[in-house]
């Protein structure tokens, strides 16, 4: 069937090379046609019905290996067989992917093979920590391999396209879906961004481990207004260009190969609708080749936004605004055809969309061989290896954030006499998974209990008790993604034997913050406290033993104000994947000294969000002696813990900022170093952070922005020089001309270990 198949591709691309366009030269089979050729010879033989197909993509969640049990589910195998899809998703393992594959390959009458997609977002079966957690590493190299790893597993079951990474730039922690991405810095966003795009692609998108990537979603979705997912976005252009393209900007220019629009409106117009943003800046302005596919639904969603009248219309709608395929809606199965004939779009907008779906399906090398990813000895071998397990355990011990250690109480002995081990999230071997957890299964993470179990010495003695639960009963699994969550805001019984365990222990580590299913897609709150009874097992416990560790668990940004201002130590650990119990004891007991930083500000209370270190300075920025100023009067005006701030079991000084040139033109760049040194007791790393400001500029310019960072190893008493390189790319921003330029002006610099740093300099920029 392969042979036939190259055969057949073989000959179109012989006899139809005329009708080529010479965009892409770079990859040349051995009749020397190039990859664009081939692309345009297939496109030639298409009749319109399949070139609308190769824009439809299906849903496998039904039984695609069985019997077609509906009307719906018998009209999507016809379709499937005669050419009307060119993509499923969720369609999982390798038999079954084989089995769409093959509806395709041996029925259609051109056999161009399917492209299927999975949200792989943190892994697929091998958990990493959820993107916010893992951002919180600021160890792009990690990040890069963590996405390759989860590729390969993907790919190993038949998978081929990720809908990953996230890259929507978010402020606002009462956002569920802020867990799936990397905060609220568009220059961290970019570089992460483009580490996972790298790793789920590797430098060989044909190689049989590595799958498409797609940046998501285009854009705005993290700015939904009150963080009320799917809400209006109402933001300028400026904002637009400044705040939330960039890492998409860095993805294209990284050559990810798809692109997913969003749900939400910009400024009354969808996103999915957004010729502005899908043709012209994306598609035209960016160069970038590859196929944007809707999100779930969105195509259709257009009606409810009050955009379309009908799905006909937004059809017609997403087509002209370049949005290539159709996920879910069936919308542009039932109405593209008869818009290109009836002249409402035009046929060249559906050549160029086929075109950009074919060009994608050739890089993964689908055309040479369907089958590729189909590999049942790979997927009994290569999924869940004991490799990926330790290298997740390294991923989730560099994702915490040590977020306070009074006195040291951190790290812990091994040998310690007694330790309890305490809260809701403390034997939970589910919620470390997260929400996106692919074919994550249902509790198979390292509870911190086992964790910690698995590092002390014999001889201590460990004492549990759950205290509260954070639900009133558990959420059903499989379905649960869909479920609304009931919280316990009654049931304290557990209390008393929790407290009594506290009493008796020399030290306590308490396990609390959010469930699985808190955070991810339709999982906004108002409320971002500790939910349910776990603020009050919390005070009770402190009562009777002060030697209180918090393990916070949790994919958003939370008020732990209380336990800031009381508990001497805590620890943010996200939700860490499936080895989260033994990175997390990795870094109570010393074995691994943290080192992440946060990717988001964590505010002190949810009335300040969206708050975010990057904001603007106002014409009356907060002023402590007056009270006309841009300030809350009943809260702090900073946050609680800032954008970029995480403790070592070391310390970490600053000196000796030195700028190697105090002018530079528009062009020119200069250097800046700084002297760091280890002053603790320990080894350790320390993420090195560059700030810069443009005191004046045409579009008023954030206070500080992060323009730069470096992971760094010291030995403990040791100094280094870190050097950081000032130029164009540094200073430009999307300038009242509509363009992305350095203005002459002054600037100042800072270089710390948060974005509170203070040790500074200044230059300028001349004409
Ligand atoms: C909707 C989500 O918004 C999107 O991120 C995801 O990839 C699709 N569903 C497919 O599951």
């Amino acid at each position: 069937m392969i042979k036939m198949h190259k055969i057949f591709i073989l000959f179109i691309s012989i006899i139809l090379f005329s009708n080529c366009k010479t965009r892409e030269i770079s990859i040349v089979d051995t009749n020397g046609n190039t990859m664009e050729q081939k692309v345009d010879s297939v496109l030639a033989l298409m009749t319109l019905y399949e070139k609308v197909g190769q824009m439809n993509q299906y849903n496998g969640s039904w039984d695609v290996t069985g019997p077609a049990s509906g009307k719906s589910d018998k009209d999507k195998l016809e379709r499937l067989k005669n050419g009307g899809v060119g993509s499923m998703l969720n369609v999982l393992s390798v038999k079954a992917t084989r089995e769409a594959q093959k509806l395709v390959m041996e029925n259609s009458r051109l056999k161009i093979p399917l492209i299927i997609g999975y949200d792989v977002i943190h892994g697929y079966k091998t958990i990493f920590p959820v993107p916010l957690g893992e951002s919180a590493s600021w160890d792009l190299d990690i990040m890069q391999k963590s996405a390759a790893v989860a590729a390969s597993e993907a790919s190993a079951a038949g998978i081929n396209w990720t809908f990953a990474p996230m890259l929507d730039v978010s402020r606002d922690a009462r956002w569920g879906r802020i867990m799936e991405g990397s905060g609220e810095d568009p220059y961290l966003a970019s570089q992460i961004g483009v580490a996972r795009v790298k790793g789920f692609q590797g430098d060989d998108l044909t190689k049989n481990n590595t799958i498409a990537a797609c940046a998501k979603h285009f854009a705005g979705y993290g700015f939904a207004e009150a963080g009320r997912d799917y809400n209006t976005v109402n933001i300028g252009e400026y904002e637009l260009h400044n705040a939330i393209l960039p890492p998409f900007k860095a993805a294209a220019e990284a050559g990810v190969a798809t692109f997913m629009n969003s749900f939400n409106e910009i400024d009354g117009i969808p996103a999915t609708g957004h010729r502005e943003l899908q043709r012209t800046i994306l598609k035209d302005n960016w160069s970038w080749d590859g196929f944007i596919v809707s999100d779930w639904g969105s195509v259709g969603e257009m009606i409810a936004h009050g955009y379309a009248k009908d799905m006909k219309q937004a059809s017609e709608i997403a087509a002209n605004a370049g949005s290539d395929m159709d996920m879910e809606s069936y919308a542009y199965e039932g109405y593209l055809e008869e818009l290109v004939n009836e002249g409402k779009v035009d046929i060249a907008l559906i050549d160029d969309s086929v075109k950009r779906i074919l060009r994608i399906k050739f890089r993964l090398g689908l055309f040479d061989d369907p089958y590729k990813y189909c590999n049942e000895e790979r997927e009994k071998t290569e999924i869940y290896t004991q490799e990926n397990q330790d290298f997740a355990r390294e991923v989730a011990k560099k994702s915490i954030v040590l977020l306070k250690n009074d006195n040291h109480i951190l790290p812990l002995n091994k040998s310690i006499k007694s330790i309890a081990i305490i809260g809701p999230l403390a034997d939970d071997k589910d919620s470390p998974i997260g929400n996106w957890r692919a074919k994550g299964e249902t509790n198979s993470a390292i509870s911190l209990l086992e964790g910690i179990k698995n590092a002390v010495s014999p001889n201590t003695k460990v004492i549990y008790e759950k205290g509260v639960s954070i639900l009133t009963e558990e959420y059903p699994r499989g379905r649960g993604f869909l479920m609304p969550l009931n919280f316990n805001t009654t049931d304290v019984s557990g209390i008393p034997a929790a407290v009594k365990a506290a009493k008796n222990a020399e030290i306590v580590v308490l396990a609390i913050g959010e469930v699985a299913l808190q955070t991810g897609e339709g999982r906004s709150q108002t409320n971002i406290k500790l939910v349910g009874k776990q603020q009050e097992l919390l005070e009770a416990i402190y009562k009777v033993n002060k030697n209180v560790v918090i393990v916070l668990m949790n994919g958003r940004p939370l008020d732990i104000s209380w336990a800031a201002d009381n508990v001497p130590s805590i620890l943010e650990c996200w939700l860490l994947g499936s080895q989260s119990g033994n990175a997390i004891a990795d870094v109570l007991f010393g074995d691994y000294n943290p080192s992440g930083k946060l990717p988001v500000s964590f505010p002190h209370n949810v009335g300040q969000e969206p708050l975010y270190y990057n904001k603007k300075n106002t014409g009356r920025p907060y002023n402590e002696t007056h009270v006309t100023f841009s300030a809350y009067r009943d809260a702090p005006n900073t946050a609680l813990y800032p954008f970029g701030f995480g403790l070592s079991y070391t310390n970490f000084t600053y000196s000796n900022l030195k700028l190697n040139k105090k002018e530079i033109t528009l062009d020119g760049k200069t250097t800046v170093s700084v002297e760091v040194t280890n002053t603790g007791g320990v080894d350790g790393e320390e993420v090195i952070q560059l700030y810069i400001r443009d005191l004046v500029g045409s579009i008023t310019r954030p206070i500080k922005e992060l323009k730069g960072f470096q992971k760094i190893y010291f030995k403990k008493g040791e100094t280094k020089t870190v050097t950081f390189e000032i130029n164009s790319k540094t200073l430009e921003f999307y300038t009242v001309n509509k363009k992305w330029e350095v203005e002459p002006g002054d600037f100042n610099i800072w270089i710390g270990g948060s974005s509170t740093a203070e040790l500074k300099a200044s230059f300028t920029v001349v004409k």
